[in-house]
């Protein structure tokens, strides 16, 4: 099969760890060249790694919830390469777990800043040259289990993500006639530098095996699977995707809380 990406050009915020340099390496290898995005300097270690498997990649320091930055890393695909096919507004922060009673505002405000005017902004600038250029494209946010419901975040967080889930909807409508498609992931816990406190306060207390094991796969994902879906959603195998929230959460937003029946026992 050919590369999936071949003669593409993406953006990816976010990109100096976790599903952000995943889904870099994995857009790399198939054919893409990137323009990388993060707010620290490990987006330079990305591009770095990318080179070294023989990809393409200029890695730019930036706020993905500034619009300067946004369209900065827009206008440097349009530079360097000349065109923009696929923008992957992954950027996030968890913000703190404190009780809507407890919260601030300055916390409120950063946090959507970051998870959710960040992608709005995205989707302005990346989707406008991808409309003017007439040939269609992939928008994709990184949303979260967290945003479907409650129970997996802080307050800001989830109301971010939930924001994230309905904008993918009025842009994958207001891109109407574009070819421009706009889709979210709504990862689970994911084993990233976000959730890396969770992994080593587990492995301190020797109860690993408790991870992620609410959800039938019982276990927690590895970035990379986040990066294939982001793969799928961005390359043309996804053309008629548009406009949804894609749950990669090993089920765990198919039940609501009950006790599990399994294999060989009967329901009480
Ligand atoms: N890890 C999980 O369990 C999980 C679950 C659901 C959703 N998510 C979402 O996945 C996305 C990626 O997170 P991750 O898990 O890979 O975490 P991560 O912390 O490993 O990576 C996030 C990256 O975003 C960067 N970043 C944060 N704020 C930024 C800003 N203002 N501008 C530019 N870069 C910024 C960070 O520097 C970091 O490199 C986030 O949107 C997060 O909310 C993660």
């Amino acid at each position: 099969m050919s590369e999936q990406l071949s003669g593409k050009t993406a953006i990816i915020t976010g990109a100096g760890s976790g599903i952000g340099r995943a889904s870099a390496l994995r857009f790399a290898a198939e054919g893409a060249r990137l323009v990388l995005g993060d707010k620290t300097e490990a987006v330079h270690e990305t591009a770095r790694r990318v080179a070294e498997a023989g990809g393409q990649a200029v890695a730019l320091q930036v706020n993905a919830g500034v619009e300067a930055d946004v369209a900065k890393l827009v206008a440097t695909a349009l530079e360097r390469y000349g065109q923009l096919d696929v923008a992957f507004a992954n950027a996030g922060i968890s913000g703190d777990m404190a009780s809507i009673f407890e919260t601030t505002t300055e916390a409120w405000t950063e946090v959507l800043r970051v998870n959710l005017i960040g992608p709005w902004l995205m989707i302005k600038h990346a989707g406008q040259v991808m409309a003017d250029a007439g040939r269609g494209g992939s928008i994709i946010v990184t949303a979260s289990v967290a945003g479907i419901r409650s129970g997996a975040g802080g307050p800001a967080y989830s109301a971010s993500k939930a924001g994230v889930i309905n904008l993918v909807m009025v842009s994958a409508q207001q891109l109407s006639d574009t070819q421009v498609r706009v889709n979210a992931i709504c990862p689970g816990l994911t084993e990233t530098g976000m959730t890396k406190p969770t992994f080593d306060y587990a492995t301190e207390k020797g109860v690993t095996h408790k991870i992620g094991r609410l959800n039938p796969l019982r276990r927690a994902a590895q970035p990379e699977e986040l990066a294939n879906v982001a793969l799928f959603l961005a390359s043309d195998q996804s053309s008629y995707v548009n406009g949804q929230a894609i749950a990669v959460d090993g089920g765990l937003s198919s039940s609501h809380p009950v006790t599990r029946q399994l294999r060989g026992q009967t329901a009480v």
